[in-house]
């Protein structure tokens, strides 16, 4: 890539993104997957796919569905393990230009902990983002970030067990709980926050008078969640000292530009990037437009200015 990113980069905890733009966890695989379909350069960092201590097979299919500007899955955190990724995943992640972020999911605090402390200290690895969408097995499977008190236990484990930097992944399932997630995430020691994951939801086959799932529901996400997560973002950027990731339905230019002025430092780019997966790079060609618009020098500049009325 020949593009200057210098007035496009920014810092999350200590990690530096030469573009704003992450390819959010689930929506990119390994990154190894992606080669030739997209340039990899006009990334700023990118969050694998959420890993476990174990392999897991994921949930019965049908595991995806779209839906009227969404998409609706259930993939069912079907991964290759940590073992595998160090060995298979990593080095390719490791070599490429943009950041590597670890995306991890427990099912108990030990499995957090021993995850977290497997993953330190290994060289090409920048940051950790810690996915609390998973159920908690030992409290009758409800989600570890509905709660902010089991939020802040699950921060405290994977901080202790590391020293590379913790980004909290909230679940816009936290309802008017989010912002509290977010604090108690920000007291427990997370570096920097990341909002949303999907939403609840559902849908019917009428004909067959069965879910469209295997797995009866799934999470909803591309652009019909994007004004409820953009709204999630400006809440808890407006609250919490750390920086802020937005991610929910991003697909444009203009998306990216409206999240930053609402908060956030950086921006995943999800199931945009299963539509167009070159989309990052028509993304800065469009941000680029608007800050020379603008007469932005450096783009860290917009975020929060957003001007209220
Ligand atoms: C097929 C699929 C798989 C996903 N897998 C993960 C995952 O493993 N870990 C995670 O934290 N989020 C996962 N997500 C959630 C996304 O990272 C993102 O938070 C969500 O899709 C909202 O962003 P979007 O509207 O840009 O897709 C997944 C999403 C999709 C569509």
């Amino acid at each position: 890539m020949s593009r200057d990113t210098s007035r496009l980069k920014t810092d999350i905890a200590g990690m530096n993104l030469s573009t704003p733009l992450i390819a959010a966890s689930g929506t990119f695989g390994y990154g190894d997957e992606h080669k030739g379909l997209c340039d990899l350069d006009c990334l700023g960092a990118i969050a694998a796919k959420g890993i476990s201590l174990l392999p897991r097979i994921g949930n019965l299919p049908p595991r995806i569905h779209e839906t009227p500007s969404g998409l609706l899955n259930a993939i069912g955190l079907e991964n290759v393990g940590v073992e595998a990724f160090l060995e298979d995943k990593l080095p390719f992640l490791a070599k490429a230009r943009p950041a590597c972020i670890v995306n991890i999911l427990g099912e108990s605090f030990d499995e957090y902990a021993q995850l977290s402390s497997r993953l330190d200290g290994i060289p090409g690895i920048d940051m950790l983002e810690v996915n609390v969408s998973c159920p908690n097995v030992e409290e009758g499977g409800l989600s570890f970030g509905v709660d902010p008190d089991l939020v802040a236990k699950v921060t405290k484990t994977v901080k202790s067990a590391t020293a590379l930097p913790v980004m909290l992944k909230l679940t816009p399932m936290a309802g008017a709980k989010l912002a509290e997630t977010a604090l108690a995430a920000q007291e427990a020691g997370a570096d920097a926050i990341s909002l949303i994951n999907t939403i609840g939801a559902m849908e019917i086959d009428i004909e067959r008078k069965r879910p469209v799932l295997g797995n009866v529901s799934g999470g909803l996400s591309g652009p019909a969640i994007r004004p409820v997560a953009l709204k999630m973002v400006f809440d808890v950027a407006s609250m919490v000292d750390i920086p802020v990731v937005g991610i929910g339905g991003i697909t444009s230019a203009r998306d990216v530009i409206a999240f930053l002025l609402a908060g956030a430092s950086a921006v995943q780019v999800g199931t945009g990037l299963l539509i167009d997966p070159d989309l990052p790079c028509t993304m800065l060609d469009g941000i680029e437009d608007y800050m020379d618009r603008h007469g932005i020098a450096r783009l860290s500049d917009i975020t929060g200015a957003l001007e209220l009325p």
